[in-house]
């Protein structure tokens, strides 16, 4: 790629002496590091998201390995193209370059111009240079060209990477299943939860465009602990004992999630656990899982992101998550101890088993109702 450089046009500023040392690669792709230097608070949000980590991210470097030693060079390809997007214009599949290294980069983004949905494997129009292509209809920008982008306020952004069906196999349908929600009927898209907007500088010492406010970068998702607090609600419904019998029933609803809950990538599940503990004595335990379940052709599950991202499957052979808004009734149900004081608490455990060398979970307890049940 030609490294033809130009200087960013300016204006008097204060900060013009500082300014007048950014050059934008007007050839190829710009680093997230120069779009920084003016663009400093959206830069530090994106920092934290997963997007800047989506190739640095320990959990993704070792299913990619594990990915790699089964099929070879094919898997950067294949890989790459949502986990460091710069590479399908620049070839440059070799993580330890600069550019790929950076993830899912600001100049990849913005350069983009529309994504074809009807070709999967290669989703992206790029117009990659000059212009950086935004929200803001009245884009009076003086320092580098911006044109008006209607895409980038629409859910298809998203969905050129989060909608992914190998061989015709639904690995993520998180477009999908928020396509078929009542979110986007009421034109709620991703960017509304994922990208709020709130008080902040949309390059250094121009206030936000909206009231002040710009849109937030780093994009809280299944990682973010109030974000998936803020998705479920769960309340414990009925108590009722009969003889040595307890039924106890939970409702368990996805309140604020635009998808169903799990989404994403199917390792991930949901646990409701509803738990008895008989005065100080015995504890009795039932759980319930909400997941996506992936078997290849010979009927065995695809419990390792590697392999199903690699599109090993063939067929989905469980999928109990919750819809966005539904409310799931679940009924326990225990034979302990009869006369007996009992609580009963109820919580769910937002799982994810990633392969960082030793086979490890990470739990994340969401919610949680409890209640006294006398006999
Ligand atoms: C020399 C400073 C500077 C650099 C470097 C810079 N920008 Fe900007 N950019 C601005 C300013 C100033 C605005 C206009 C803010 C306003 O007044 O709305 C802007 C606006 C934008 C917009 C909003 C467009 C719209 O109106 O919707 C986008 C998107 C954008 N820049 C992306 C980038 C990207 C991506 C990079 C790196 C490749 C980058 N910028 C590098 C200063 C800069
Ligand atoms: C170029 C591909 C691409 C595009 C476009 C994209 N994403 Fe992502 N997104 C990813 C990848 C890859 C990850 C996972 C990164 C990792 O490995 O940790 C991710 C992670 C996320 C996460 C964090 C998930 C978690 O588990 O916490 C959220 C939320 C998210 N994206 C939302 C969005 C939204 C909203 C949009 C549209 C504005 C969008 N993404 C556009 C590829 C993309
Ligand atoms: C995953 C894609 C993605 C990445 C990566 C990304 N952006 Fe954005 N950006 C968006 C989207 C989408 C919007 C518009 C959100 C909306 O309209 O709801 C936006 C909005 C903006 C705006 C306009 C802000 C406003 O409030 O009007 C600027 C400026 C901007 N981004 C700069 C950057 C910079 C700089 C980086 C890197 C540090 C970056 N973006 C990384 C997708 C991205
Ligand atoms: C109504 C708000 C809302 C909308 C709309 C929404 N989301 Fe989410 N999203 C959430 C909440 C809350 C969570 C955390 C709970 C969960 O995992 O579902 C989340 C989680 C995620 C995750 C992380 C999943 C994981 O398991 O770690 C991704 C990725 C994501 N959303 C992408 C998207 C995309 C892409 C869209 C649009 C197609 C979208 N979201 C629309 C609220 C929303
Ligand atoms: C179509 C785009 C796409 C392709 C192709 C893709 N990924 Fe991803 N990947 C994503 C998105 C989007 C997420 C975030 C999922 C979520 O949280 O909902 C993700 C998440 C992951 C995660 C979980 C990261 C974490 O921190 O939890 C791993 C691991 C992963 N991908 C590995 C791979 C491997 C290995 C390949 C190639 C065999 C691959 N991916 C191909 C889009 C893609």
């Amino acid at each position: 790629m030609g490294a033809v450089l130009f200087s960013v046009l300016l204006l008097p500023h204060p900060i013009a002496a500082e300014q007048d040392k950014i050059t934008l690669n007007e050839k190829g792709f710009t680093s997230s590091q120069v779009c920084g230097k003016c663009h400093t608070q959206i830069y530090q949000s994106w920092k934290e998201s997963m997007h800047a980590g989506s190739v640095t991210d320990p959990v993704f470097q070792a299913s990619y390995m594990m990915a790699y030693f089964k099929k070879g060079p094919a898997t950067a390809k294949l890989c790459l193209r949502c986990h460091a997007p710069t590479s399908v214009m620049t070839k440059d599949y070799d993580l330890t370059h600069e550019l790929p290294g950076e993830g899912i980069t600001c100049d990849f983004c913005h350069s983009l111009k529309d994504v074809n949905l009807d070709n999967p494997d290669n989703p992206f129009v790029l117009d990659v240079g000059k212009v950086k292509r935004g929200p803001n209809i009245k884009g009076d920008v003086k320092v580098h060209d911006v044109e008006y982008s209607q895409l980038h306020s629409s859910a298809r952004i998203c969905a050129s990477c989060h909608e992914y069906r190998p061989n015709g196999v639904p690995v993520m349908t998180t477009y999908s299943e928020w396509k078929e929600s009542i979110y986007a009927e009421q034109g709620t898209n991703c960017q509304y939860c994922h990208m709020p907007e709130s008080m902040g500088e949309i390059s250094k010492n121009v206030p936000g465009p909206r009231e002040g406010k710009i849109f937030n970068h780093n994009l809280a998702g299944g990682h973010s602990v109030i974000q998936l607090k803020k998705a479920l609600a769960l309340k414990i419904t009925g108590v009722t004992r009969q003889e040595d019998r307890m039924t106890v029933k939970v409702d368990l609803t996805n309140q604020g999630s635009g998808h169903r809950v799990p989404t994403g990538i199917p390792t991930r599940k949901l646990v409701l656990y509803c738990e008895v503990k008989v005065g100080e004595g015995k504890v009795y335990r039932e759980q319930v899982v909400y997941e996506k379940a992936i078997f290849n052709s010979q009927g065995q599950e695809l419990v390792h992101d590697s392999d199903i991202m690699l599109g090993l499957g063939s067929f989905v052979a469980k999928d109990n998550r919750i819809y966005p808004k539904e409310t799931r009734q679940e009924t326990f149900t225990f034979f302990i101890p009869k006369g007996k004081e009992a609580l009963v608490t109820a919580w769910v455990d937002y799982l994810y088993q990633p392969v960082i060398l030793q086979p490890t979970e990470m739990r994340v307890e969401m919610n949680l109702d409890s209640v006294i049940s006398t006999p």
